[in-house]
């Protein structure tokens, strides 16, 4: 099994309950609205998960198109969304043919710590080439190296108690422990990056690199990147 595998059937594992899902989708989608440029915006969501606020977001803009590589829970989607007219469900494959300069605003939120960092270079360009030469890249949820699995479990508790699933909260960690996210974790790796490090990749890649004052989310010691185009296609 890889991280999309894992992703197509694991959802209990990562969610501890729908009411962790729920609201970890809707704070997200909030979030993301602040960073829609303009009512029009063409908008497109790489590696959206579950999304169950997905329609919160597509309010916001002129059109979503949501991207997933994991066939079940894009199955999922693709039902869930089938009669909005604002939403497009689609596969990564189908994503990188669209013609260039065909999105406002890029997001991809807590997905590069499942990738390579060559296959991180690789979506940065198959994203510069999507993203109009004034629009905006969103790299979201980036890991910084030290501590992250404690400060993740501490968010989560935080965000439990927050939001009326403390107790579902401990028991979600009991339950990943022995899950095989920690397998997955030796075996496939997870990524992690510095401020600094991000920064130059992302200006390697062709961008104006900024991090964002806020993590999209709820876990703010990690962070959001926007990027702004500034090397021609
Ligand atoms: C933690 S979920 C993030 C979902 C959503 N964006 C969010 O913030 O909740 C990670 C997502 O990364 C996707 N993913 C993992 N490895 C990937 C890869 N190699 N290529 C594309 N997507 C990948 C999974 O399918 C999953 O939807």
């Amino acid at each position: 099994m890889d991280w999309i595998g894992f992703y197509d059937f694991k959802h209990s594992v990562i969610y501890v309950n729908a009411r962790h899902r729920d609201v970890h989708y809707r704070t997200i989608a909030e979030d993301l609205r602040v960073h829609v440029p303009s009512p029009n915006a063409r908008v497109l969501d790489y590696g959206c998960g579950e999304a169950t606020s997905a329609a919160l977001l597509a309010d916001a803009c002129g059109h979503l198109t949501m991207v997933e590589a994991a066939p079940n829970v894009r199955a999922a989607l693709k039902a869930r969304y089938e009669a909005n007219p604002k939403i497009s469900v689609m596969t990564p494959e189908e994503a990188a043919a669209l013609p260039p300069a065909s999105f406002d605003l890029i997001v991809m939120h807590s997905v590069a710590q499942y990738l390579s960092a060559a296959e991180l270079d690789r979506l940065l360009g198959v994203f510069h080439r999507l993203v109009k030469p004034d629009g905006v890249v969103l790299i979201g949820d980036i890991v910084p190296p030290s501590f992250a699995a404690p400060a993740a479990a501490i968010a989560l508790l935080r965000f439990g108690l927050a939001n009326g699933f403390f107790w579902a909260a401990v028991g979600g960690l009991i339950r990943i422990l022995v899950s095989d996210y920690f397998q997955l974790k030796k075996t496939h790796g997870l990524s992690h990056y510095e401020e600094a490090a991000m920064l130059d990749r992302l200006r390697t890649a062709g961008y104006a690199p900024e991090r964002a004052a806020h993590n999209i989310g709820h876990n703010q010691r990690r962070m959001t990147f926007l990027a702004r185009p500034v090397t021609a296609r």
